[in-house]
């Protein structure tokens, strides 16, 4: 009986040492300040209390997650490898990316000089077409009195009539002060004479285009009552510098007024001939 009785009291003891350290454990950190407490009481403080709990708790979160850490840096290591293996792509590309915008800037610079030389060239023809077709606009049509009326001749020798009384000029190739037109392009051009007189068998009237005082055509009217006309044309190829302008040949006649005008000297170019 007094066994059974130190048994029990036994038993009890170890009960309640259990129930200490299992109350101790739950304690731990309380035990833990109060050592750190402890601590700072026998040494004087070197930090405050905030950083002293700040790291208490670090501590005690390292305390919790320690068996994670080994993990977390593994998976840490290899999203870093990750991201390298991805900048190394992305560094790729973009080199790759510059390589492509050099090579377009290269063509595109290409391009503008082409573009460049074709406005150019097509200026050019422009500018060309343009001189061309100034050169073309060539055209004179004159009367032969400006102010006065009557006869022309007759004169013992040919003589140049001057057509004064001026229609058209365009391109200023005729003179009206001179009678000849000169020939600013090589081309085909076309001339045309009309005349007219008082009728006498004795005196005809004749005028002659000459070209380079070389006679190229005649109008001839001729008879003994009423009037005469006669009209002629003529196309002559012409070199720069050629001229041309109509005689009254010797002992001929002719007649006219400014209002009437009877007796006319045109000519236009046809077209222009290139230079061999
Ligand atoms: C085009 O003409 C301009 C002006 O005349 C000149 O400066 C330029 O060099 C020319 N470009 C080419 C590609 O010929
Ligand atoms: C031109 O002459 C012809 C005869 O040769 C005549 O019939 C005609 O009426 C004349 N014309 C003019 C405008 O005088």
């Amino acid at each position: 009986m007094k066994s059974l009785i130190c048994i029990l009291l036994l038993l009890e003891t170890c009960m309640s040492a259990v129930q200490q350290q299992v109350d101790g454990g739950l304690r731990e950190n309380e035990i833990i300040q109060q050592l750190g407490s402890e601590d700072r009481r026998q040494n004087p403080p070197q930090a405050d209390t905030v950083r002293a709990e700040t790291s208490s708790d670090s501590q005690q979160n390292c305390n919790l997650c320690f068996p994670d850490i080994h993990a977390a840096l593994r998976e840490l290591t290899a999203t870093v490898t990750e991201q390298k293996a991805n900048i190394r792509a992305l560094q790729t590309r973009l080199r790759d990316a510059e390589q492509a915008a050099e090579q377009q800037t290269v063509l595109l610079e290409e391009l503008n000089k082409k573009n460049d030389e074709m406005s150019n060239l097509t200026r050019r023809q422009v500018e060309e077409l343009r001189k061309e077709n100034r050169d073309r606009q060539i055209v004179f049509s004159a009367g032969l009195m400006q102010s006065t009326s009557g006869n022309v001749g007759p004169f013992t020798t040919d003589i140049s009539l001057t057509y004064r009384n001026v229609f058209t000029n365009i391109g200023n190739a005729y003179n009206p002060i001179t009678g000849i037109f000169t020939a600013p392009v090589k081309g085909a051009y076309m001339f045309r004479i009309s005349v007219y007189g008082t009728a006498s068998q004795a005196t005809p009237s004749t005028v002659s285009i000459i070209k380079n005082g070389e006679h190229a055509v005649i109008a001839h009217a001729q008879q003994a009552a009423n009037v005469v006309n006669s009209s002629n044309g003529v196309v002559l190829l012409l070199e720069v510098g050629d001229v041309v302008f109509v005689r009254l040949l010797a002992n001929r006649r002719i007649t006219d007024n400014s209002q009437s005008n009877h007796n006319t000297f045109s000519g236009y170019l046809l077209f222009p001939l290139r230079e061999q």
